[in-house]
């Protein structure tokens, strides 16, 4: 049997990712050109730089995972390509792209939404994983997925491949929103989520409690209060510290480390608790975690000590796999393209696209 790959594209945000899928779960090759350096000195994605940069990187990044792959095109079945939701520029630019190499080597083409690329990034083997994820076995439905990342925060229901019912999602902002926005307010580096992850290790003291939005029995979320709390307790402990008087002042380190352990606490309290909630509620016989914030260490230690409690395995990809990248693209591109979906040259971005109704 000849083997399936897939060519796929991401371009939504600001990773240009592109990579090589081999029957819908092997990676053959990866290659993500990251814009976090370009971005850090505004402290948030400047989507025209985002565009451009696109543009500068996606045909070096094809060609490095086209060399790692060792293919050519008669190999590929299918080009895969985000198509939504994500910034409109950003967007178009990987999307002309898959269009262009779709028409010239006459490979059909498949329109991916980002959000199912995160969650399909739980069914990605991964030769090149040092660890035991490779041995790992494939999500089982019903599941419950988690998905938190610098846009979007929501849970779904899959009882089966491709189908998906919304549980809850953020009424404001996204988890990853306010790692990144707290962490300005900490003094802390862009983006926030990584940077407030490592300052919470070196905490000493854990007295500092941020509140918790649990909004009743709902399986939604809300990050918003969290962020004014943030801004609240940073002004009592620059007071503490006595930097009232000089602004430019950063917070002693220790202060910042205690201060991110229990701005994280919080978050991952109220992610992990709703995830677990919502997975005994449904009868869930696995758990999948993806999206950028789904590399934090202590979410994933906290729904995994959670999910072997009910007796369930959970599946996460290693944290460069859940943050942007062109495998996750693949793997449901694979997975779509088996189900005989096929894109049309007019392949149109939507920003907003969603991934699943209630
Ligand atoms: O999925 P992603 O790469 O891009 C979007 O689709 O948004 O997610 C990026 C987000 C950022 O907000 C970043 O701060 C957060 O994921 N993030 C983390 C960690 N690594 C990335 N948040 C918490 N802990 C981390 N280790
Ligand atoms: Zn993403």
């Amino acid at each position: 049997m000849s083997r399936s790959l897939v060519l796929a594209i991401e371009s939504s945000c600001d990773e240009t990712g592109i990579a090589v899928i081999e029957d819908g779960r092997r990676i053959v090759s990866n290659v993500v050109a990251s814009q976090v350096a370009l971005h850090a000195p505004s402290g948030g994605i400047v989507p025209e730089v985002a565009a451009r940069a696109h543009l500068r990187w996606i045909v070096p990044v094809l060609d490095e995972a086209w060399l790692d792959a060792g293919i050519t095109w008669p190999d590929v079945s299918a080009i895969a390509v985000t198509h939504g939701p994500g910034l409109a520029g950003s967007l178009l630019v990987g999307i002309n792209f898959a269009k262009a190499l779709s028409w010239v080597h006459d490979v059909p083409l498949i329109g991916i939404n980002h959000l199912e690329g995160h969650v399909y990034a739980a069914w990605l083997h991964d030769a090149a994983a040092a660890d035991t994820e490779d041995e790992r076995g494939d999500p089982v439905f019903p599941l419950v997925a988690l998905v938190v990342s610098g846009g979007h925060t929501f849970l779904v229901e899959m009882r089966d491949h491709l189908t998906y019912r919304l549980l809850g999602s953020t009424v404001d902002d996204a988890a990853g929103e306010a790692f990144d926005k707290v962490g300005r307010l900490f003094g802390l580096s862009y983006p926030g989520g990584p940077a407030i992850g490592r300052a919470a290790e070196g905490a000493t003291a854990r007295d500092r409690v941020f509140p918790r939005a649990w909004l009743g029995d709902s399986f939604d979320f809300s990050f918003s209060g969290l962020k004014t709390a943030a801004r609240r307790i940073v002004t009592e402990a620059r007071a503490d510290a006595g930097l009232t008087d000089d602004p430019t002042a950063p917070l002693p380190e220790p202060i910042v480390a205690e201060l991110a352990w229990g701005f994280q606490d919080a978050v991952v309290d109220v992610l992990a608790t709703k995830t677990i909630r919502a997975a005994r509620a449904g009868g869930a016989r696995s758990i999948v975690l993806g999206g950028g914030v789904a590399a934090n260490t202590l979410l994933r230690a906290r729904i995994a000590d959670a999910a072997d409690e009910l007796g369930i395995p959970l599946i996460v990809p290693r944290p460069s796999l859940c943050t942007d990248n062109g495998a996750m693209i693949g793997a449901a591109g694979a997975r779509r393209f088996a189900a005989g979906e096929r894109a049309r040259l007019d392949l149109d971005a939507r920003p907003s696209l969603p991934l699943a109704a209630r």
